[in-house]
């Protein structure tokens, strides 16, 4: 009576444990040829292919795909990142100020327009499953069309995400301000009705960063929040990212002793926040951040693009008060949807203050790292029994040249390092979600739908 079992065999390597606190060597399970089984969405059983094929005798041939000179790794987790900024990626820059109000805002009134909303989550999630990204925390805009464009696309492929309402109401263009805080609030709590728990969707209570929020705003989303915690609902937002950002929330929010605090005072710090960027970041703020358990996204290509500071993961993994810390692209102050192509400039952001940050403990940060910040760590993030079967398969023979110079390192990690380094077109051999393949580079059209 049981829906028939699948398989992918290859290499596999997958985390178990946090290497920025165990022995690095033993947070991974790395299997050189591996099988992971999965039925109905979920995995059955992973390890050695000569372990695991002989517990499933239902498990036919024909259905297991197998992947020669590629590396089978859990989905890719994006912490942080923006939808409604692909048709915007990448352009001339400025500091984070100015670049909101230059093309940021302006780019996401187009969102009020559904027809326009669908297109381009359509091509985020072309984008991101195309990069292995399987989950991502994703804010939308100010208008429901926007929210409902992107879960209808999940749903559609079965993504595990998070998205919601963003909620602004000053300090923005008029068309795309909320209008009545009250009404705001309304709405959001209305999309999260629909969407939170819908399948694989989760919602998100998003005030943009303090800045475009009123008090009465922060406030009502403060208390959304609450009301929905135990419920497994998020809130999301930025903080510290700029200088001048940080000295701007403190001359709105006077009474407040730092950035963090704003947040703290409406009741917005929980286990399920999540907070973008986390640059310039004072000790006290490090310590309520911990204290609340909240997580941070590090965006290093954002970061860079914009100008505006950077991450120091070795003060937001201090033993004593350690902070759970994921990889977001920030897409559009990042230039790119590549988790991967992150790790690579979270290395060299480190080295700019003298830390380097090895292939280990960068892999984790993509993948279990982020389904520990996203508090879903018991589900996704590592290729265990009973997780959700989402994989992205890595290609280590992406170009003549790579797989030459892949020659000359012995380690699977050696490689990795390799690779998220040089970033390397065509990574990506194939993505799955829920067990289904939704992304083959090597078929005609690539994508499961079109
Ligand atoms: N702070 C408030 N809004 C934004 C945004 O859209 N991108 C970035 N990078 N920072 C922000
Ligand atoms: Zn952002």
């Amino acid at each position: 009576d049981k829906s028939p079992l699948s398989g992918v065999r290859g290499r596999i390597l997958s985390f178990k444990s946090n290497p920025f606190v165990d022995a690095p060597e033993d947070c991974y399970d790395y299997f050189p040829d591996g099988l992971v089984v999965m039925r109905d969405g979920r995995i059955v059983d992973v390890g050695e292919y000569a372990d695991v094929a002989p517990r499933h005798e239902s498990l036919s041939a024909d259905a297991i795909d197998r992947y020669e000179d590629a590396l089978i790794m859990p989905g890719f987790i994006d912490c942080h990142t923006h939808y409604v900024q692909s048709p915007m990626i990448g352009s001339f820059g400025d500091t984070l100020l100015d670049w909101l109000n230059q093309y940021t805002f302006p780019n996401e009134i187009r969102f009020a327009d559904k027809d326009f909303a669908d297109n381009a989550a359509r091509m985020f999630f072309r984008q991101i499953l195309s990069q292995g990204t399987t989950t991502a925390n994703v804010f939308a805009t100010t208008y429901a069309s926007s929210v409902d464009a992107f879960f209808e696309e999940s749903e559609r492929y079965g993504t595990r995400m998070i998205c919601g309402k963003v909620l602004q109401d000053r300090n923005l263009p008029d068309a795309l301000r909320d209008k009545d805080a009250d009404e705001s609030i309304a709405l959001s709590e209305s999309l999260l009705e629909k969407w939170h728990g819908r399948g694989r969707q989760l919602y998100a209570v998003i005030p943009r960063f303090a800045p475009t929020s009123t008090p009465r705003q922060l406030q009502l989303a403060g208390e959304l929040y609450r009301r929905y915690a135990d419920k497994g609902v998020y809130m999301h937002t930025h903080l510290d990212e700029a200088e001048n950002e940080i000295e701007w929330v403190m001359s709105l929010f006077p009474d407040a002793s730092n950035y963090t605090d704003v947040y703290d005072h409406f009741g917005l710090l929980g286990e399920h926040s999540i907070m973008a960027h986390c640059c310039i970041v004072r000790e006290e703020e490090w310590q309520r951040l911990h204290a609340t358990g909240c997580g941070v996204a590090h965006c290093p290509s954002s970061n860079m693009f914009l100008g505006d500071g950077e991450f120091k993961y070795w003060e937001a993994k201090k033993s004593d008060r350690q902070v759970n810390v994921g990889i977001g692209t920030d897409v559009g102050g990042g230039t790119n949807f590549s988790v991967f192509r992150q790790l690579g400039d979270a290395y060299k952001v480190a080295m700019l203050r003298g830390k380097s940050l090895d292939a280990i403990r960068s892999f984790y940060l993509a993948t279990r790292g982020g389904a520990e910040t996203l508090r879903f760590a018991d589900r996704i993030g590592s290729l265990l029994p009973g997780y959700e079967a989402d994989m992205t398969v890595i290609n280590l023979r992406p170009s003549e040249f790579i797989e030459w110079r892949l020659n000359f390192s012995d380690s699977i990690f050696d490689k990795l390092f390799v690779l998220m380094t040089l970033s390397p077109d065509n990574l990506i051999r194939a993505t799955y979600v829920s067990g289904n393949k939704v992304y083959d580079s090597l078929r005609p059209h690539k994508f499961l739908y079109a």
